[in-house]
C-alpha cells in the first residue's frame, strides 16, 4: 500500500492509542515484523505551535519506527497548518488528523471526533494542512458523532477532495465509544468509493480477523487494542496472509517483551543521541533535555505507570493474569516489576 510517495511495507499497522504507543511500544512491535505503519499517540496542535516540550516528547520517533505517522488534534485550520509544518520538520513521513476522539475535553475544543459534526469545517482544517505541507495528509475518523450522524461516507469523500492522501475508519460512533462493535460494511462502502486508501480499524483481536477484514475491500488494517494484548499479532496476521504457519509466542518471549520495555523506557531521553531521535526544529536537544525535569518528576515512578498501563491490556486472557495485574499495580520499584514478570512469565519457562 502506499500513502502518497510512502509505501508501506505491510498493510497492517498499529493504531494510534494515547497513552499507550510511545516510541518505546511502536519500536518493539517493528522488531517483531509484519508491522508496516506506526502511529504516534495524539499530538496536540497547541502544544507543538507554542512548543511546549511535553508536547513535543509525543511527537518524537526514532529511525527504526519508519514509516512513522505523527497524529495531531487541533480545530484551527491555521494552527493545524502551522502544526503540520512543524511535524514535518522533524522529518514525520505522514501527519495524520484527529476526527476520532470522543472524549469530551479533546471534543468540546472542537477537534476531535467533534470536527465530524462540522464536515464544511473539517474539511477546511484538511485544505489548510494540504498545503502547507509535502507529506501526506492523513485523517483518521469514525462512523460518526451518533447513530443520527453516521456521515463518515460524506466526510470521508469530502477531505480526499480537500486533499488528503488517505483515511482511517473505525467503524463506531463517538457515541458509542467503545461499545457494541466496529461496523465494517460502513469501512467496506467507504473502501469502494474513495480512490485514495481507506483502512480499517476496530475489534481485530486475532491475527485471522486482520486477514479477514483485508478481505472487506480495505487497504489496510490498523490494530489498537490487539497489539497491547499480544505485540506479534501483526507478525501473525503477515504469516497467514502469506500461507505460512502462524509463529508461535513462547510464555517466555512475552515475559521478554515487557522486560525489554522496561529498559527502553529507562533509556528515554537518557541515552538518545542527537540525529537519533526526531525532534522539532530549534528545540534545543543536547540529547539530553529531559533528564533533569523527567527524574524530578520521578523517571521511575513513570516507568512504573507505564508498565501497569500496558499490563493492564497485556495479561487479559492469560491464565493468572488478574493475579500479576494485582502484582504489578501494587510494584513500587523496578526490581519488583522486574521480578514479577520474571517470576510469572520466565520461571521454569525455556527461551525459544
Ligand atoms: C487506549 C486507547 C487509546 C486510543 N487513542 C487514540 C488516539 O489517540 N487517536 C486515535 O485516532 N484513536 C485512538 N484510539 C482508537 C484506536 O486507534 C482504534 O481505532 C480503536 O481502538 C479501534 O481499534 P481496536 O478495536 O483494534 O482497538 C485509542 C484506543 C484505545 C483503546
Amino acid at each position: 500500500m502506499k500513502i502518497g510517495a510512502i509505501e508501506l511495507p505491510a498493510p497492517y499497522g498499529v493504531a494510534p492509542m494515547a497513552g499507550m504507543t510511545d516510541t518505546a511500544f511502536r519500536r518493539l512491535v517493528k522488531r517483531h515484523g509484519g508491522c508496516g505503519l506506526v502511529v504516534t499517540e495524539m499530538v496536540s496542535s497547541e502544544g507543538l505551535v507554542r512548543g511546549i516540550d511535553r508536547t513535543l516528547e509525543y511527537a518524537e520517533y526514532t529511525e527504526e519506527e519508519r514509516p512513522v505517522s505523527v497524529q495531531i488534534f487541533g480545530g484551527d485550520p491555521a494552527k493545524m497548518a502551522a502544526a503540520a509544518t512543524i511535524v514535518e520538520g522533524m522529518g514525520a513521513d505522514i501527519v495524520d488528523v484527529n476526527m476520532g476522539c470522543p472524549v469530551p475535553k479533546i471534543a468540546k475544543h472542537n477537534a476531535g471526533c467533534s470536527l465530524m459534526r462540522e464536515p464544511e469545517h473539517a474539511a477546511s482544517v484538511i485544505r489548510a494542512m494540504t498545503r502547507a505541507v509535502k507529506i501526506p495528509v492523513t485523517v483518521k475518523m469514525r462512523a460518526g458523532w451518533s447513530d443520527r450522524e453516521r456521515n463518515a461516507p460524506t466526510l470521508a469523500k469530502m477531505v480526499e477532495d480537500a486533499g488528503a492522501a488517505a483515511v482511517t475508519i473505525h467503524g463506531r460512533t463517538a457515541e458509542q465509544s467503545y461499545s457494541g462493535f466496529a461496523d465494517w460494511d460502513l469501512v467496506s462502502r467507504i473502501a469502494r468509493d474513495l480512490s485514495i486508501p481507506v483502512i480499517g480499524s476496530g475489534d481485530c483481536v486475532e491475527p485471522e480477523h486482520i486477514v479477514e477484514r483485508m478481505k472487506t475491500g480495505v487497504s489496510g488494517v490498523l490494530v489498537g487494542r490487539g497489539v497491547l494484548r499480544n505485540p506479534w499479532i501483526l507478525a501473525q496476521a503477515a504469516d497467514l496472509g502469506a500461507g505460512r504457519p502462524m509463529r508461535a509466542v513462547t510464555r517466555h518471549e512475552r515475559g521478554q517483551f515487557l522486560l525489554d520495555y522496561i529498559d527502553l523506557l529507562l533509556g528515554e531521553g537518557v541515552n538518545e543521541v542527537e540525529g537519533f531521535r526526531h525532534v522539532a526544529p530549534g528545540t534545543n536537544l543536547t540529547g539530553q533535555p529531559d533528564v533533569g525535569t523527567r527524574v524530578a518528576r520521578g523517571h521511575e515512578r513513570w516507568v512504573i505507570n507505564k508498565l501497569r498501563a500496558l499490563c493492564s491490556w497485556y495479561s487479559k486472557g492469560l491464565e493468572g493474569g488478574s493475579h500479576v495485574r494485582v502484582r504489578v499495580n501494587s510494584a513500587e520499584r523496578i526490581a519488583d516489576l522486574r521480578g514479577i514478570v520474571e517470576e510469572f512469565f520466565l520461571a521454569g519457562s525455556v527461551p525459544a
